[in-house]
């Protein structure tokens, strides 16, 4: 019965990506003021490491952590991040602005997001000197013209409506010779036009990789965890929502990404 849900609720998603957008922000913003736990900060299914990549050094309170903080370390190990202005567009519970500040020491960071509870949330946890998070719509962003060296965009895009506004927007924010670090899912059928979206932006593609296989590894190293989580701080009666939505192994998305209906893919942009 869930399932059917789960099948029926994305299908009228896929049909209209306005309904996508709003429901995805009541769901955030409801997470955001329900669930405080600062243990938990990131909400992607994670990366994990396959064909000899080399193994990000962390400390050992951050090892919890490893698997979702890959998924952005993939992407921003390919550029020198080091004292570099960078925005992190949908940053979710800011895990991973944090750990990228941590890790890779821009200069600057800042993370935004449409759900304005989890901006509050990332900024009372994870605020700090050079580390900052905003409200605002990936499809509106409330920056300037050339203003970041970087923008890294996690796990997000398939909530947006409009994903040539939303690159649109990036490319105005991004300074001349700036980076796009790119991360999403979708279905196999919809690679085509994610592509297209792509090159149409006019930012130069400059690398590309399927990690479907490095996501699945993840959620199969991460299941027992993330089923403790939920039998320990969901109630029940949500229990099932969670288990679809964390990508456990008996959940649709789970499914889909170990059969290829769903792609894992991640690109690195430079704009002219
Ligand atoms: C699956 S979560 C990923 C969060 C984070 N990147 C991570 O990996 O932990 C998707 C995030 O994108 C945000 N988001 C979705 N649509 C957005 C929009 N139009 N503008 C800004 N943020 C958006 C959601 O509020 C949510 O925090």
């Amino acid at each position: 019965m869930s399932s059917l849900f789960v099948k029926f609720y994305l299908k009228l998603c896929g049909v209209i990506p306005g309904f996508r957008k709003i429901t995805r922000k009541w769901m955030y913003q409801l997470m955001a003021r329900f669930i405080k736990q600062d243990q938990w900060s990131f909400m992607n299914y994670g990366y994990a490491l396959i064909n000899g990549e080399v193994k990000p050094i962390l400390d050992s309170s951050d090892e919890v952590n490893r698997l979702s903080f890959q998924l952005y370390h993939h992407l921003a190990n390919e550029i020198k991040l080091e004292d570099k202005s960078l925005l992190e567009i949908g940053s979710g519970r800011g895990g991973g602005a944090s750990m990228i500040k941590k890790y890779h020491k821009p200069g600057t960071m800042v993370g935004l997001d449409y759900s304005g509870n989890a901006v509050k949330l990332c900024n009372k946890n994870h605020g700090r000197d050079g580390l900052s998070f905003v409200e605002g719509d990936a499809e509106n962003l409330p920056f300037n013209y050339e203003t970041f060296d970087a923008v890294i965009n996690v796990e997000s895009s398939h909530c947006y409506e409009s994903m040539n506004r939303f690159l649109g927007e990036v490319k105005k924010v991004l300074k001349p010779g700036g980076h796009f670090l790119f991360t999403d899912f979708r279905y196999s059928y919809e690679m085509d036009e994610l592509e297209k979206q792509l090159t149409d932006s006019e930012m130069i593609i400059m690398k590309k990789r399927d990690i479907t296989p490095n996501v699945v590894q993840a959620l199969d190293e991460d299941h027992d965890r993330r089923m403790a989580d939920i039998s320990k701080s969901i109630p029940k009666l949500f229990a099932n929502q969670f288990r679809e939505f964390a990508g456990v192994k008996e959940s649709v998305v789970y499914k889909q990404f170990a059969n290829r209906e769903l792609i894992y893919i991640s690109y690195i942009l430079q704009k002219q």
